[in-house]
């Protein structure tokens, strides 16, 4: 069935200048973009987007690597659109990610792992809601 995720290409893939590269790969494994915007988060805006991992030992790092610089934020159409973005990715540790996904070809690390994506129906929902408002 048709639905929507949302993707994030993390300011590491921004900054090595691969925002093409990973639009290609999505427009190719058959996503429609419907809606994209290039922002730079603040730390609160970062802190917002990731706040079910608030009690995570990894939420300050992460949050401070999320605002660091631009990043470029999408919702994503397709047939089973969530769990096909994220095959695409590949694991969340680069390092444990499948050849041929993304996260394997430019991620460096669990937290440095260039993409991010819905990890279901509801919290697709709530990620496209916080970046494009209806
Ligand atoms: P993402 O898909 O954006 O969702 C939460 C992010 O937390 C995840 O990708 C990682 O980049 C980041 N993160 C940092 N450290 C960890 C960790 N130890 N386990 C899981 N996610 C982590």
């Amino acid at each position: 069935m048709t639905e929507q995720t949302l993707a994030i290409i993390k300011p590491d893939a921004v900054k090595k200048n691969i925002i093409g590269k990973i639009i290609q790969r999505i427009e190719d494994e058959g996503f429609k973009v419907s809606a994209l915007k290039m922002l730079h988060l603040t730390k609160d805006e970062a802190k917002g987007f990731y706040i079910v991992h608030k009690a995570r030992p990894f939420y300050e790092s992460l949050t401070d690597f999320m605002s660091s610089g631009p990043v470029v934020v999408m919702a994503l159409e397709r047939e089973n659109a969530i769990s096909h973005w994220r095959l695409v990715m590949g694991a969340t540790d680069p390092a444990q990610a499948e050849p041929g996904t993304l996260r394997h070809a430019y991620g460096f690390s669990v937290e440095r792992n260039a993409v991010h994506g819905s990890d279901a129906r509801e919290t697709a929902e709530w990620e496209i809601n916080y970046f494009f408002k209806k």
